[in-house]
């Protein structure tokens, strides 16, 4: 396999007993970059991830990490992966430090000042027994051993799970960073406006399918706008000419609002025309193309 494949997942379908978790999946995930994994519950998000970290095996289909296959080489990419489990069982009786140097120790991390940068940045509490913590602090520990020996591939399942939204962003300008230095993330998650912020990629998943995968700012680009102008006159009467492309046109008394595919030059001068006495753009929204790309499935 070519090295400018991270993760290669190729035809793979998982069974338990008689419920098909997975169905013929395919993607795959390209270096340095962040990777989102997305879909309903039950979508066989975690099935995938378990796959990937060779906890299960698959009933058909090959998967590849670094180019190589993730059961022939389970212990050589174990060392080169930094894995949170969605329900990962900390050791309640340690404190979050002992904890930190018993993975320290298991995953041979010689340099700790990784690890300080980010007990510090997470702002995490390392000397309460983890057992006594919330759940927001204990995915901070679980965050730590996941990142701290700086691994090639981070796999996360629903990593932000608990973190209020100041910790959130901390995570994901870890999660940046880690992508800029040349390593690969997979994340699954169930917020989209996370994916926004951090994913170049995104899979999307549904009934142990994969729908699509697609560049982010491809989806946003596509996705339209919704333009609201607020006038001081009666707007019954205004209507954006078609050269616009608007759709979705509604009014109250004194608003128009109306989608545009862009809000390009073409749409500002002629907002500009109008009687304006203020105006927002709402930006492209993953939650619209996340929910037409659902809808139009459930279609078919
Ligand atoms: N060990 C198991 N035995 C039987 N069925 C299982 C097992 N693990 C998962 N499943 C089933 O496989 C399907 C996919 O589950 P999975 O946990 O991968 O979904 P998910 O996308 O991670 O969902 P969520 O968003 O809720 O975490 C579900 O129908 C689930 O019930
Ligand atoms: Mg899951």
């Amino acid at each position: 396999m070519a090295d400018s494949i991270a993760i290669n997942v190729e035809g793979v379908s998982k069974r338990f007993g008689k419920t098909l978790a997975l169905d013929q999946v395919s993607f795959q995930v390209k270096p340095a970059t962040v990777h989102g994994f997305l879909g309903p519950n039950g979508a066989g998000k975690t099935t995938t991830i378990k796959l990937l970290m060779d906890f299960i095996r698959p009933s058909k289909g090959k998967l590849e990490i670094l180019g190589k296959d993730t059961r022939a080489n389970s212990v050589v990419l174990k060392r080169r992966i930094g894995y949170l489990s969605g329900d990962f069982e900390l050791y309640n009786n340690l404190t979050g430090s002992q904890y930190i140097k018993y993975m320290s120790h298991l995953s041979g991390v010689k340099n700790q000042s990784r690890t300080l940068e980010l007990v510090e940045d997470l702002n995490a509490v390392m000397d309460r027994k983890i057992g006594l913590l919330s759940r927001g602090n204990k995915q901070k520990i679980g965050l730590i051993a996941a990142l701290m020996n700086d691994p090639d591939i981070l796999i996360l399942d629903e990593p932000t799970t608990g973190l209020d939204p100041l910790m959130q962003q901390k995570f994901y300008k870890a999660v940046r960073d880690h992508a800029k230095r040349g390593k690969t993330v997979f994340m699954s998650s169930h917020i989209l406006s996370e994916v926004q912020e951090v994913c170049d990629h995104v899979t999307f998943m549904k009934k142990g399918k994969v729908l699509e995968t697609v560049e982010v700012s491809n989806l946003l680009a596509k996705a339209t706008r919704r333009v609201v102008l607020t006038v001081d006159k009666n707007v019954t009467m205004m209507a954006p000419p078609k050269v616009l492309g608007a759709s979705n046109v509604s009014h109250t008394k004194h608003t128009l609002s109306f989608d545009v595919p862009q809000a390009d030059r073409k749409v500002m001068r002629w907002i500009a025309m109008q009687p304006v006495k203020d105006v927002t753009i709402n930006e492209a929204d993953l939650d619209s193309v996340f929910m037409n790309l659902y809808e139009d499935e459930e279609e078919v």
